[in-house]
């Protein structure tokens, strides 16, 4: 039996702080029904300190879903602790998420405080927050870029404190992906009381390497990703859940972990927040881009005809899609052209026919990117073709 791997869905808090991803109230709640169909396990539903908008919509979120931790974002100071209390208060489960940096840019340009500020703020966060809810998450903000000593430190007294889940930003996507999954190995070892909390990914995509450094935490240790749905998130986006939950699905074989996530309603998630936000998923977006099960080449097209795992490695039924695809185009072979004719009714009498209509179809295929139904049916009217 593997142990769970925890989603932790930040759509709705870091998703949205993409510039032009606001959500209103109603928007947040079909979201987060979605996120609840899909199982996961934590989501953070806003900032209730940010706005009343955000403290209203992170309320309703935790009225509205049963199955779910909803959780709040709150720093490290009384009214933002007190508002997320507050907010997450209606939830059958609520967390609160706290944090403070603890890069010396950041300590010393941001905050300008002290190491030792920082980690009696730290200690004082994670205490108060207790006072609402007994799941309590603490983040050392811009991890990544802070010394391991320190993080040590405050990470080992947050713990003392009541925290209940570490979670590792990597807030600026500086990380490369053995460094991360060395730092958690680092943490995870030299952390006396390391074995009474969670520990946690969360990764930003500057680089474009989020998926990879949350895959490479996991393998050292890691029982928690955060992510959003298509990596939603500020500048280059976050960690995609789909793509976290697939890795591991699919390479079992590799990873000693797996998640809860019921993951054919993972494409209706992304077209959801595709179709709010505004934000279009690219066509060749892993998982669920509209490429990401269509073979064109002939090669490719014949070896799935004869076997989908020649060229397939997971199911596109098994997200969400109806079936995988088989785009005709000029890199298309006889193989998949002579499969279209069989699906759309057609039969040649000789195998020479086929060959001419192949022929013809090879040269439309030039002129056009991508060959549909009707082309087909329209280049086969002159030959001598029979309906079945
Ligand atoms: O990227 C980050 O550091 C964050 C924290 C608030 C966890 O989003
Ligand atoms: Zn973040």
């Amino acid at each position: 039996m593997k142990e769970e791997l925890v989603i932790f869905d930040t759509t709705l808090r870091d998703g949205e702080q993409s510039p032009g991803a606001s959500m209103t109230k109603e928007e947040k709640i079909r979201i987060a029904k979605q996120l609840e169909k899909l199982r996961v396990n934590v989501i953070e539903a806003g900032f209730p300190a940010a706005s009343q908008g955000d403290f209203e919509s992170v309320q309703a979120v935790a009225s509205a879903i049963k199955d779910s931790t909803v959780c709040g974002l709150a720093r490290a100071v009384e009214n933002d602790i007190v508002r997320a209390g507050e907010a997450i208060k209606p939830a059958n489960s609520g967390r609160i998420h706290t944090f403070i940096a603890t890069s010396p840019i950041h300590m010393e340009k941001k905050l300008k405080m002290s190491p030792d500020e920082v980690v009696e703020r730290a200690v004082w966060a994670v205490k108060r927050a207790r006072d609402f809810t007994d799941n309590v998450e603490f983040s050392p903000e811009d991890a990544g870029r802070s010394d391991l000593d320190f993080l040590c430190r405050v990470i080992e007294a947050a713990i003392d404190a009541g925290a209940t889940t570490i979670n590792i930003p990597d807030t600026v996507g500086y990380n490369v992906p053995e460094q991360f999954g060395e730092l958690f190995h680092q943490l995870l070892n030299r952390i006396p009381n390391a074995d009474k909390a969670i520990f946690s990914a969360h990764c930003h995509n500057d680089l474009g390497l989020a998926v990879a450094n949350s895959l490479a935490a996991v393998k050292s240790g890691a029982r928690q990703v955060e992510c959003t749905i298509n990596g939603l998130g500020e500048r280059a986006g976050n960690t995609a859940l789909e793509e976290v939950v697939m890795a591991v699905r699919t390479r079992q074989d590799w990873f000693d972990v797996d998640t809860r996530i019921h993951t054919p309603e993972i494409l209706a998630a992304s077209r959801l927040v595709a179709g709010i936000t505004g934000f279009a998923v690219q066509p060749n977006k892993a998982i669920v881009g509209t490429n990401a099960f269509s073979h064109e080449s002939g090669i490719h097209q014949d070896g799935v005809l004869k076997h989908r795992e020649t060229y397939e490695i997971m199911r596109a039924e098994d997200v969400g899609w109806s079936t995988n695809k088989m785009v005709l185009g000029k890199h298309s072979g006889r193989s998949a052209f002579r499969s279209r004719l069989k699906e759309l009714g057609i039969e040649f009498e000789t195998e020479q026919e086929l060959s001419d209509a192949f022929i013809g179809f090879k040269e439309l295929a030039d002129r056009k990117h991508e060959i549909y139904d009707e082309d087909i049916q329209a280049l086969v009217t002159d030959n001598n073709t029979r309906r079945v």
